[in-house]
Formats: structure tokens, sequence, C-alpha cells
């Protein structure tokens, strides 16, 4: 079987999903249920007996420990972590505890699991740690995609922590020799995706009739993939990838947020039109910046490509229809989600933001 940790978060619950409907193999899910992490979106698996779901910490050495001995996971995949740039800006703590401390004790674990193992068992293994394209840091418009050897150059909280923990996965390779596998994604999108993000947000406010808060200019660029084509990736980089080598995953699909908004509206027009007949573009407000904002991401795709075959299967205008779709058949996975303590974070990060 194999272990995944932060199953129950965004991309997390769409690969435990995918895996369980693709493959026959059991998998362990490891999840600290933070505000981010929803059983409900696994509920599709309660009567699955070949998905064990463990609720607890990665960083609580003697679970994992334990959990290693008792399953003896041909593989680990470590989706964990604390994943939204505006909340490690209001509050860094939680950031470095997991994405930092956390990793470092799951690599703890992992290696004292790995050394016992032999033969096929220890030959086989594979940790695979899913990280960001954000750890590269800002982008002028003319410069080339992230490669794999782009430099480190992580510019917010968020991303420092992910860079920390990817230069952790990195030396447990280096040193003792851990099967390490290290994909770094661009923006991901698509079901589940927590309605604190700019997609989900976007179509929740306007659904609600609320402002579709821009920041800054809404020039800033991210390359977009669909979640269901990052899991195929990380599955394909599980299968064949190198250990100790890094993958970058993208779509090859750079867009500026106004004309993802403006896009999300367009759907919206069509699908679900305003009751007074309005566009839902009516309804943009640019407001105050994010600090230390990156002005664009773009990945650069080719190794994945070249050496593991992978390509994604969705185009922006498919994932985008089917995820808007998403959003407007699943209302009551949204009411679910938004709850006080959702609301808390919203008057938090928009209160003071000017209009
Ligand atoms: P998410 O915030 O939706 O989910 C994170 C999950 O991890 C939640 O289920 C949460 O409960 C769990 N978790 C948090 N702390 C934990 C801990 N200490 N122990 C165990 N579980 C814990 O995040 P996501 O968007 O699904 O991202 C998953 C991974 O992919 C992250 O590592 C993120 O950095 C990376 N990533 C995300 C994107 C994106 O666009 N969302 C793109 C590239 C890479
Ligand atoms: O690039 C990969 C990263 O993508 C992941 O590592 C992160 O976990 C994930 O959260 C995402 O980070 P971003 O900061 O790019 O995503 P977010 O959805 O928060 O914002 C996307 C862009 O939209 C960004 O330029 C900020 C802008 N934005 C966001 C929100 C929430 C707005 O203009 N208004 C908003 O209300």
């Amino acid at each position: 079987m194999i272990l995944v940790t932060g199953g129950a978060g965004f991309i997390g619950a769409n690969f435990v999903l995918d895996w369980l409907a693709l493959s026959e193999e059991s998998l362990v899910n490891l999840d600290k249920l933070t505000y981010a992490g929803n059983r409900e979106n696994l509920a599709a698996l309660t009567d699955d007996p070949r998905h064990v779901f463990v609720h607890g910490d990665i960083g609580d050495s003697a679970l994992t420990n334990r959990l290693l001995a008792q399953y003896q996971p041909r593989a680990i995949i470590n989706f964990a972590a604390e994943s939204h740039v505006d909340r490690s800006i209001h509050g860094p703590e939680d950031f470095i505890q997991t994405n930092i401390v956390g990793t470092f004790h799951l690599l703890e674990s992992i290696r004292g699991y790995w050394s016992s193992l032999q033969g096929e068992a220890r030959d086989g293994f594979r940790f695979l740690h899913v990280s960001t394209d954000e750890v590269y840091g800002s982008l002028a418009r003319e410069e080339p995609a992230f490669s794999e050897t782009h430099r480190y150059e992580p510019n917010s909280p968020y991303s420092a922590s992910k860079a920390a923990s990817d230069h952790l996965v990195r030396a447990y390779h280096h040193t003792y020799g851990l099967p390490v596998l290290t994909t770094n994604c661009s923006n991901n999108y698509g079901p589940y995706h927590f309605p604190e993000k700019l997609i989900p947000l976007m179509i929740v406010n306007a659904l609600a009739g609320k402002p579709l808060p821009v920041y800054g200019d809404g020039q800033q660029i991210r390359d977009w993939l669909y979640v269901k084509d990052h899991c195929s990736a990380i599955r394909r980089v599980l299968e064949a990838g190198r250990p100790g080598e890094t993958y970058n995953v993208g779509g090859w699909n750079e867009k500026p947020n106004l004309d993802i908004v403006r896009t999300v509206c367009t759907l919206l027009d069509e699908l679900r039109p305003r009751a007074d007949g309005k566009p839902y573009c009516e309804q943009i407000a640019y407001v105050t910046d994010r600090p230390g904002h990156d002005r664009r991401y773009a990945i650069d795709a080719r190794k994945i490509e070249r050496e593991l075959g992978w390509k994604p299967a969705e185009t922006f205008a498919t994932g985008i229809r089917k995820t808007v779709q998403w959003y407007l058949d699943n209302q009551a996975w949204v009411g679910n989600v938004q709850s006080g303590a959702y609301r808390d974070w919203v008057e938090k990060n928009y209160g003071e933001r000017q209009g």
C-alpha cells in the first residue's frame, strides 16, 4: 500500500479519489484536518476498505513511526502543508511548524523505516514530496519559464517554508541516500478547491452577489493546471521518476488574474445568469494588493514530458468549464466549508483592504 499525507485537502483528496478509482492498491491517508482538510471531500470512500483515514500530524513522530511499522508502505506522498500565501502573511508560524518542522520529523521517521527495509522493498521504496513553483520567486514578463535548475528565490513566508522543505528533502537524498522525488507544480484549480483561493473565491462570491476582489491591477500572471492533471503527473513521477530528481509540472497556460476572473464571470453568465440579467463582471472590485505579490510564475514542463512522457489532458477552456460546473452542482459542499472560521478569515483578509 501507499501512505499519503494531507489527503483531505484540495489536491490530496483529488489524488486519493483518483488513485482508488484507477488502482486496487490500498492507501493510508494521514491528515491533521486543519481548516483546509475536509472529510466530506472523501465521502465517496466511506465504505471503501482500501482507504484508511488517520487523523494526525506529520510532525507527530510516534504516530508516523507506528503507521510505517504497521502498514509498511512501498511509497509515501507528502501533500500535507499550510498552503495559502495570504494566511502566511497574516501568520507565518503554522507554515514554519508544518511545512518545515513537520516535514523534517516526517523525513526522520521515513529514514528510520527505510533503513530497516531490505532487498526489493528497500530498492523500490519512494518518498515523493509535493512542492510548488513559488519556491523559484517571481519572473519578469520576458524571462523564460522556471526550469528545474532555476535558482530558489522564495518571496513569501509560504514559499520560503516550502523551499526549506524542498532543501531538507534534497539533503536526505544526498546525505542518507533516501530515494526521494520532488515535484514543483504551478497553480491548480478544480473540484474541492477551498474558496479562499482565487478561482473558487470568485465563483462563490459571484453567486452570492458579493464583490470579486482583484488584488492590485490584476495583471499578475499564474500558470494554471487542472488538478487531475497534477494528480496524473504525480502518479507518473512515482512510477518512473529517478530518485533524487525534481520535476516541474505545469499546464503551459499563463494567464493574468483579471483574465481568469473575467472567464469565470463569462461562464457563470452562460450557466447561471444573474437574476437581473446583468453580467457578473460588474461585481469586479479592485482592492489593495498582496504585500510582496509575485508578478509572474511560469513552468517549463519539458523535462517531465521528455523523460516521463507526461502531458496535461485538459486545456484551460475544458478544465475551467468543468470547475465552474462542479461548484454549481456542489452548493451544499460550498455552504458547509463556509463555517464561522471561514467567515472570520474573509473578514481578516478583506476587511482592511481598500476598494
Ligand atoms: P490544502 O491547504 O487544500 O490542503 C492541505 C492538507 O494538509 C489539508 O487537508 C490539511 O488538513 C493537511 N495538513 C495541514 N497540516 C498538516 C499536518 N501538520 N499534518 C497532517 N496534515 C496536515 O493544500 P493543497 O492546495 O491541496 O496543496 C497540497 C500540497 O500541494 C501542498 O504541499 C502545497 O504546497 C502543494 N501545491 C499546491 C498547489 C495549489 O495550487 N494548490 C500548487 C503546487 C503545489
Ligand atoms: O503557484 C502555486 C501556488 O498557487 C501554490 O503553491 C499555493 O499553495 C496556491 O495557494 C497558489 O498560490 P497563489 O498565491 O498563486 O494562489 P491564490 O489563489 O491565492 O492567488 C492567485 C492569484 O490571484 C494571485 O496573484 C493573487 C490573486 N488574488 C487572490 C485572491 C485570493 C486576487 O487577486 N484576489 C484574491 O482574493
